[in-house]
């Protein structure tokens, strides 16, 4: 008789054995939890396509911040719903912008919680853009290309504006080519040198955003994106997308979707030295959750599976609508 010369199953024989051999742990830490604020009072309302994610009102804004802050997780990502959209997302660059305001509050209530702002325009242009739009008719159809550098001057607009009041990280994610380098100018110029920017380095169009758009109610009006953002099927070009990111002084990179591209969060981690942002979007949410609601998944399992996943991938921090969920389990 013969046996294994290798027994793998010596280190998995017990809780207390995985547990000291287990090479990737989710910390609380890690995670940045996403708030959606809009205008309006006693609002809470939640997204239909993103069961457990609400949209708030600024007054109703403290309960969510509250318990964010409570669980320990360290930062909140905000997005914010305009009153009024425009042709150059003026409203995203406003003092009194909702996402100005909120990142006030927010920053009154918790000086120590994190705010990072998106710094794009798709929720503030009425075509749904995330750029300023050059519109013509084509066999009656409205159609439009997205100016590259005349929209970097509302970014970076939108980039100050933020940093006024009081975001700790700014996390462009326009896809426009020198973002990064020239929304670190418009910081550096006035006074924000210190303020990080997580580039959303390389961001597919993808399909996962779906939900989002709903929530956000940033769904472009004709056209998509992807003369901006990334085609799914490419990897050599992720490199190429990132390495300028570094170039022009990005602070952390980030991979979004997660999902389906942890090959490429695999290619950043071994190729770049900056921290990796995993960015666990809304149609990666909404799927999970819609199949643990028909009782066909347990939840909380593949939810740890996943963002365990992302880590082992390389990702540093992870943008995530389960933050507060995950934080819980930690905790319990
Ligand atoms: C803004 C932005 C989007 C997301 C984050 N920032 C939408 C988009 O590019 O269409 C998507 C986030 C998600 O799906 O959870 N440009």
């Amino acid at each position: 008789m013969s046996f294994p010369m290798v027994r793998h199953r010596r280190l998995r024989q017990s809780v207390g054995m995985r547990n000291m051999v287990r090479e990737t742990v989710l910390n609380v830490n890690d995670l940045i939890m996403p708030i959606f604020v809009t205008y309006g009072e006693n609002i809470k309302n939640e997204i239909s396509s993103m069961p457990g994610v609400y949209h708030f009102s600024l007054d109703r804004l403290k309960e969510e911040v509250d318990e964010i802050a409570s669980l320990g997780i360290p930062a909140v990502l905000l997005f914010g719903i305009p009153e009024t959209k425009d042709g150059i997302g003026s409203s995203a660059f406003a003092e009194d912008g909702i996402v100005q305001e909120a990142t006030r509050l927010i920053k009154s209530w918790y000086p120590d919680l994190l705010v990072v702002a998106d710094t794009c325009l798709c929720e503030f242009t009425d075509h749904g853009h995330c750029g300023m739009v050059h519109t013509y008719e084509r066999d009656g159809h409205v159609c439009g290309d997205v100016m590259n550098d005349e929209s970097l001057e509302l970014l970076v607009k939108t980039a100050v504006s933020q940093a006024k009041a009081g975001a700790d990280i700014i996390a462009p994610s326009n896809m426009m080519d020198g973002f990064v380098q020239a929304i670190r100018a418009g910081l550096d110029e006035n006074g924000f040198e210190h303020i990080p920017i997580m580039s959303y380095s390389v961001k597919y169009a993808s399909a996962f955003y779906g939900p989002f758009r709903e929530a956000a109610d940033s769904a472009p009006q004709f056209g998509d994106r992807k003369t901006y953002q990334m085609d799914p099927a490419n990897a050599r070009e992720a490199l190429r997308e990132a390495e300028s990111d570094v170039l022009e002084g990005a602070d952390m990179l980030m991979v979004k979707p997660s999902l389906s591209y942890m090959d490429i969060m695999r290619t950043l981690k071994d190729q770049f030295d900056l921290p990796l942002v995993a960015y666990n979007v809304s149609g990666e949410y909404s799927m999970v959750k819609a199949a643990a609601i028909q009782g066909w998944i347990d939840e909380k399992a593949v939810v740890q599976e996943m963002l365990t996943s992302m880590k082992r991938a390389g990702a540093d921090i992870i943008i995530t609508y389960f933050a507060k969920d995950v934080a819980r389990w930690i905790k319990g």
